[in-house]
């Protein structure tokens, strides 16, 4: 099958210009001027912006979280995706049983997306302990397609600094990315227990026991460390504060390389006034909303070049289930929010449309960075000649409200109801066939793939 999209605006990292694209098959054969096939289904795309399908490295499809799980499984959660414009995902293996190895993780991955996920997809390895054999098994994962893998700092499988720079070492040999999630534990667990004992248990106490600098000493401290590790490729993930972003370039401004960051919707449209809402559980997870003023330093790190990614941590739990967990106690509330549908319109609307980024830019973040660092570049993220005929044509003029009967999540809320927002998504293609129309899901159960991903650095 082949297909030409005509006129439209294309944009990539580095430039924005007018063409047709030709894909045929299940790949992109060229870009042009009236480009023409009569064997091709032709859609106009003037007027509309044409960009490279999302990617989305920070998901928690099907997620064991304690005694909850996540609502979306890999058909829900990828139809959603698909929906939003991002047509690959990168998930972040849930822990498993106590000092279970890595490929234990895998297996049940491979068999929880196989089958059902709509959209290609690959998965993040998961560090819940170290020794001999899992520093050993690192390289069997990059070599089955997996060469990146996740530290928590905090949560029941956190792991200590000698612990982490094991782990970076040895990604670093074998050109692997360590990925971090970076708050202070012994902070954060203090500040919650103290706000349970004094009764402070609504869920703005979840902001209150998670400070900026209970994330920020976390960032440093593993930039350290992966500096310590000769600059290990580190990526930190979901980083949502002034200070963070602070130790990083204090960091880089030292010289420091292989630094990659990641933001995500939520921590640049939303503050923690959310927590004083009715509805505040919606809004509980780690790291916590912040000010208007940690988002405005978020965008301006956006512009500049100091935030490489915005992801998406979409890790749904439903309000009026488990969330509720949360109502006499915040600390018992499931951490997590929705957001994959949501992330491709409203970084377009709040950021390009309300002139923070650019139309490159955006591009940048949610398309090639990710697919760069994480190995998927360039069959992901780019519109070239070669790469998969993954694409979005987006109507930067439409105008929408967001609500939750318009997403595709099978959770119950979404975190932006009632939303404004300019700019909608026309059209989504996956490997040349078209996924999702006018808001409707038009794929395939199981048409998703897995990607066997690269190294870092090799193309
Ligand atoms: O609250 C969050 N972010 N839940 C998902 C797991 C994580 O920390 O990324
Ligand atoms: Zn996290
Ligand atoms: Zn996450």
């Amino acid at each position: 099958m082949k297909t030409i999209i005509k006129n439209g605006m294309v944009v990539s990292p580095a430039e924005t210009y007018e063409a047709d694209i030709l894909i045929d098959g299940e790949q992109i054969r060229c870009i042009g001027r009236d480009l023409a096939d009569e064997e091709a289904r032709v859609i106009d795309a003037a007027g509309k912006y044409v960009i490279p399908g999302a990617v989305d490295v920070h998901t928690h499809m099907d997620l064991q979280a304690g005694s909850s799980r996540a609502v979306d499984d890999f058909y829900d959660g990828t139809v959603a995706a698909a929906c939003g414009g991002t047509t690959s995902i990168v998930d972040h293996m849930a822990f498993g049983p106590a000092g279970c190895g890595l490929h234990h993780q895998l297996a049940e991955y491979h068999r929880l997306a196989d089958g059902k996920a709509v959209i290609d997809y690959g998965f993040h390895g998961v560090a819940q302990h170290v020794n001999r054999s899992i520093l050993d098994e690192l390289e069997a994962m990059a070599e089955d397609g997996v060469p990146s893998i996740k530290v928590y700092l905090t949560y029941d499988f956190r792991l200590n600094d000698a612990e982490a720079f094991q782990i970076l070492k040895r990604m670093k040999e074998l050109g692997g990315v360590t990925a971090f999630h970076c708050e202070n534990h012994d902070i954060v667990e203090y500040c919650r227990r103290t706000c349970v004992e004094t009764g402070h248990t609504g869920p703005i106490y979840h902001a209150k026991s998670r400070p900026n600098l209970a994330e920020s000493e976390a960032v440093a401290r593993v930039l350290s460390l992966a500096r310590l590790a000769g600059d290990a490729p580190v990526y930190i993930v979901h980083l949502s504060c002034k200070e963070s972003l602070e130790a990083v370039r204090d960091a880089r401004r030292k010289g420091q390389k292989n630094i990659f960051v990641e933001t995500c919707p939520q921590y640049l449209t939303l503050t923690e006034e959310k927590y004083l809402e009715p509805d505040g559980l919606k809004y509980v997870m780690s790291p916590p909303l912040r000010t208007a003023w940690d988002c405005e330093a978020l965008w301006e790190g956006l512009a500049c070049g100091d935030i490489q990614v915005v992801g998406t941590d979409h890790c749904p739990f439903n309000y009026h289930k488990e969330k509720q967990l949360g109502k006499d106690d915040f600390t018992k509330c499931p951490n997590g929010a929705p957001g994959v549908e949501e992330r491709v319109p409203l970084l377009f609307s709040e950021g390009v449309l309300k002139n923070r980024i650019s139309v490159n830019r955006f591009v940048e973040t949610v398309c090639a960075n990710p697919a760069r660092i994480y190995g998927l570049y360039p069959q992901k993220g780019i519109l070239q000649p070669g790469a998969d005929g993954d694409l979005v044509i987006l109507d930067p003029a439409a105008e929408w409200t967001i609500t939750h009967d318009k997403m595709h999540s099978a959770v119950d809320y979404t975190a932006y109801e009632g939303m404004a927002v300019k700019g909608k998504i026309d059209l989504v293609m996956q490997r040349g066939r078209v996924v999702a129309e006018n808001g409707a899901f038009t794929g395939e159960r199981g048409a998703g793939r897995f990607i066997h991903r690269k190294c870092y650095g090799a193309e």
